[in-house]
């Protein structure tokens, strides 16, 4: 465990915000979880801090998880079962299931953040979730230094979505995350447009989950900034869901309108009598002519509308709004009320 005080947060939040931190307290080690709650109970976690906005100088003591560790606890005759700690970078782990030849998560390469986090908006990317590889969270409680074990059906993950957002917020400090991942027969998933094209492009006919990781890292690189050259924090904005009335006459208007049917209910209800589409909140705003646009050192990345960027000097505030007139002017042209994904941190 190591504490500094008055410390820098540039460089431990991808938007690369230069806000300070009263009281910083890095966690090396397991141990040190229980030991840090003995004294504080009101505090800011960074983790990877990939899914976050600082708006000012943070009063709160910092919490920055950053143990590590890798191992397999258990395996049958398909499946392995990889306990990781929470300070692991995601993409690392990612890197580290292909080398093993440990299927699931190669879909989700290169998504910035550590594994600690990944559980708590069920990231997912191409047609993959966190959901679908998740096995346990290990936890511990903030108020009593308990340690949970969370399951699967416990979690209640949905789209960008978890317990750990709703009922549970701010409640537990998730340290390990185990994944249950193929040991053979992968389970391809290729069946997004994008790794379609680009596997064609590359004349793959049987692809391996080196290739789809191969195929997702290109297809990122290619539209997503990279946020140790420009400071960002990936889709800034939720894909907004609407109902099957508003998506018709949204279609009417706009034929070319990319949508996903959404299954917003459990897995054992039917969907069929009442669908919810799910918009691509990128191609709103693209389409609301801001893709590009700058207000000093903010923007909307040139490549991706969803993407809000750091050129270098903005401050939270100044991101903020921004994203505030992207949503004004996508409410104006759509009628349509885009959530952020990233959390606003005062
Ligand atoms: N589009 C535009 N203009 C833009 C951006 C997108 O017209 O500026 C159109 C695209 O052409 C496409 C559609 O919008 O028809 C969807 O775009 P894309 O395939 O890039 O995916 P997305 O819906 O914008 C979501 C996730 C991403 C994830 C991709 C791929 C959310 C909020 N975002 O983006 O996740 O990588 O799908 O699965 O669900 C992240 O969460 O940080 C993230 C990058």
């Amino acid at each position: 465990m190591k504490t500094t005080t008055n410390q820098s947060l540039k460089s431990y939040n991808t938007f690369g915000i230069p806000v300070n931190a009263k009281q910083f307290i890095e966690l090396q080690h397991k141990n040190d979880f229980r030991k840090v709650l003995q004294e504080h109970q009101d505090f800011l976690i960074i983790g990877g801090g990939s899914n976050i906005l600082l708006l000012d100088d943070i009063k709160k003591t910092v919490l920055h998880i950053n143990t590590k560790g890798k191992s397999v606890i258990g395996e049958n005759r398909k499946f392995v079962f990889v306990k990781v700690e929470a300070g692991e970078n995601w993409h690392d782990f990612v890197l580290w299931c292909l080398k093993k030849d440990f299927g699931g998560v190669e879909n989700l390469a290169k998504i910035p953040g550590n594994v600690g986090a990944s559980p708590i908006q069920n990231i997912g990317a191409y047609g993959v979730e966190l959901k679908d590889v998740f096995d346990e969270a290990h936890t511990i409680e903030i108020a009593t230094g308990e340690t949970r074990v969370f399951t699967k059906s416990e979690c209640n993950f949905g789209y960008r979505d978890s317990i750990f957002k709703n009922k549970h917020k701010g409640k537990y400090i998730i340290t390990a995350v185990v994944f249950k991942l193929t040991k053979t027969n992968h389970t391809i998933h290729d069946s997004y447009g994008a790794i379609q094209n680009t596997l064609q492009k590359l004349n793959v006919e049987n692809p391996t989950i080196q290739d789809i990781a191969d195929t997702v890292i290109q297809i990122r690189s290619a539209k997503l900034p990279d946020p140790k050259e420009i400071g960002n924090s990936g889709s800034f904005f939720k894909n907004p869901k609407v109902s099957k009335e508003q998506f018709d006459v949204l279609q009417k208007e706009y034929p070319d309108i990319p949508s996903y049917i959404q299954n917003n209910k459990t897995d054992t209800e039917s969907v069929i009598d009442n669908p919810e589409y799910k918009l691509a909140a990128g191609w709103l705003i693209d389409q609301c002519g801001l893709k590009g646009k700058r207000i000093g050192d903010a923007g909307v990345h040139e490549n991706q509308a969803l993407v809000l960027v750091n050129y270098g000097n903005a401050t939270g505030k100044g991101i903020l709004a921004l994203a505030k007139i992207v949503q004004q002017k996508v409410k104006e042209k759509f009628d349509i009320e885009l959530q952020m994904e990233v959390n606003l941190i005062t």
